[in-house]
């Protein structure tokens, strides 16, 4: 593994090196053997690209695609497991018309945020969570999967690679967003041949162009997110494209997102479209059980722990609709969403609202996990990875 990614670490530099010969900002760490293959000891005043940010307008950086510099790539086929990583400029990948991904929707997605901490380090947070979470998912969907160690290394590299665009401290993250692709060809109803396990970045902000104002959801009845017996806790890129149009219909009403009810019964909240909910009640934080029909969230998972640790009772179970006229506050959580409040949610044409000012449970929350996050509160759980 070591050697893998000293290998990806070596192809940077030359990458590097021949895009921008002026700038080596990947000095710090490096082996002398790969330092003296770019000359880096004659050079010292190179390592100050170390420091340097990418030309983002941080100002207008929202949940958009900022494309940076690199992205990785594995292959395999489906006999074999995945081996070697490659690390490549960003841009198009080559696929056949007859892939098992654009055919039949094999794949899976994962989010992950890498952070700047006010003293310069680089914090991944729960990468392995992300990593298992697509092992199963993989499983689910008959594919083979990265390890977790191969799937945490690559996540790694390819935020050491694109560090320089990662946002100062508060003016957000890099998103990173591994894929795995069926890419082999297939015309019959079967796995692929072949499969890609890619990842590539983007600095981000809020995701909502409300920004961190609290939110307005809307569930619409008319649409479900999973069934029973579905595939709605795995993250499966076939669960999302068929939430665009009720999302598109809530957007046209003003509302933020739509929020989801089960397929059953239509009666029991289940996540929206983004992210998980959380409703709260005195001291009592409840969220819907994970059956196989909610995305388990890594922040969800995270903010359970944080919420005990604050000393508030949590509850996974099954909450109904009805219950919301009885509640205090709402919040979503998410990796692209963090925690959220929700102002108000509506059903059935009722609008029902919910605390979103002043001090709110969400709110110190929140706090810790982005305290977490970005190296302010230290991390006593080891939900922390630094990247160096
Ligand atoms: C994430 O939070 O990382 C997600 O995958 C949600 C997506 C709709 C942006």
């Amino acid at each position: 593994m070591v050697q893998r990614s000293s290998c990806i670490r070596n192809l940077v530099q030359s990458l590097w090196a021949a895009s921008f010969p002026s700038k080596l900002p990947y000095c710090r760490g490096y082996t002398s053997q790969a330092a003296s293959s770019l000359t880096v000891a004659s050079q010292p005043s190179a390592c100050s690209g170390d420091n340097e940010y990418a030309d983002v307008d941080l100002d207008k950086l929202g949940f958009g695609l900022t494309p940076v510099d690199f992205m990785c790539i594995m292959r395999c086929s489906k006999e074999e497991n995945f081996k070697e990583g490659r690390l490549t400029r960003f841009g198009n990948i080559e696929i056949s018309p007859s892939a098992g991904v654009l055919n039949y929707g094999q794949g899976l997605y994962e989010g992950t945020k890498a952070n700047r901490t006010a003293s310069g380090r680089i914090l991944l947070f729960r990468p392995e969570q992300n990593a298992t979470r697509m092992k199963h998912g993989a499983e689910r969907m008959c594919m083979p999967s990265p390890s977790i160690e191969q799937f945490v290394d690559a996540v790694k590299e390819i935020v050491f690679a694109n560090k320089r665009w990662i946002p100062p401290p508060g003016k957000g993250s890099l998103y990173v967003r591994p894929l795995l692709l069926g890419s082999g060809p297939i015309l019959g109803l079967a796995p692929a041949p072949e499969y890609t396990f890619l990842i590539y970045a983007s600095p981000v902000h809020n995701y909502f162009k409300e920004g961190t104002a609290p939110l307005n959801l809307y569930i619409d009845e008319n649409f479900v997110r999973a069934s029973p017996g579905g595939a709605g806790g795995v993250k499966t890129i076939t669960n999302y494209a068929p939430v665009l149009k009720a999302i598109a219909r809530a957007k046209n009403r003003g509302f933020s997102d739509v929020l989801y009810l089960d397929a059953l019964h239509r009666k029991y909240l289940k996540e929206v479209s983004s992210c998980n909910i959380f409703i709260v009640k005195g001291n009592l934080i409840s969220t819907p059980a994970a059956n196989g029909t909610i995305l388990e969230g890594v922040t969800r998972k995270s903010i359970i722990e944080t919420a005990r640790d604050h000393g508030y009772q949590v509850e996974e179970r099954p909450i109904l609709v009805d219950e919301l006229v009885d509640t205090d506050e709402v919040f979503c959580t998410g990796t692209a969403v963090g925690v959220a409040p929700v102002a108000s949610i509506t059903h059935q044409n009722r609008r029902i609202e919910f605390k979103s000012e002043g001090r709110l449970v969400s709110q110190e929350l929140c706090s810790t996990l982005v305290g977490l996050q970005t190296g302010r509160i230290e991390d006593t759980k080891g939900w922390t990875v630094e990247v160096h």
